[in-house]
């Protein structure tokens, strides 16, 4: 009878019991989701701004930056999870980059602020905190 249990048995037996029994008090009280938040909307509209070729960029991603449409470092507090686009243009060039952060081009316009579901929205109001 003990050759129907392996040596895999003895170790799965072994976990399975050994594993604490935490009161529900003490139970994490984190959120185990790994989802990311959504963005918040900062902007109904493009950003119309002038980019130097060769020179890095952070594109926020998450709308809570006051240096739309760029990243001031927000998301670490407000949004963590979201992180900002970062893209080096290869020349001068001007170009209209989202500032409704759902377009499907990032960090360009694609026109998605358009659609129902933007017009809608309220945008997000920068607070203090
Ligand atoms: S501003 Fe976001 S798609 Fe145009």
């Amino acid at each position: 009878m003990n050759s129907l249990v392996t040596k895999l048995d003895h170790m799965w037996i072994s976990f399975t019991f050994r594993q604490p029994r935490l009161p529900a008090t003490a139970a994490p009280k984190v959120q185990l989701s790994t989802l990311p938040p959504d963005p918040v909307i900062p902007s109904k509209k493009p950003f119309k701004v002038e980019l130097v070729g060769g020179k890095r960029y952070s594109w926020c991603t998450c709308g809570q930056s006051r240096k739309q449409p760029f990243c001031d470092g927000a998301h670490k507090l407000k949004a963590p999870g979201l992180f900002p686009l970062r893209f080096v243009p290869e020349k001068d060039t001007s170009a209209w980059l989202c500032g409704c952060k759902y377009t499907n081009n990032p960090p360009y316009c694609d026109g998605t602020h358009k659609q129902d579901f933007i017009v809608s929205a309220t945008p997000h109001e920068q607070s203090d905190s």
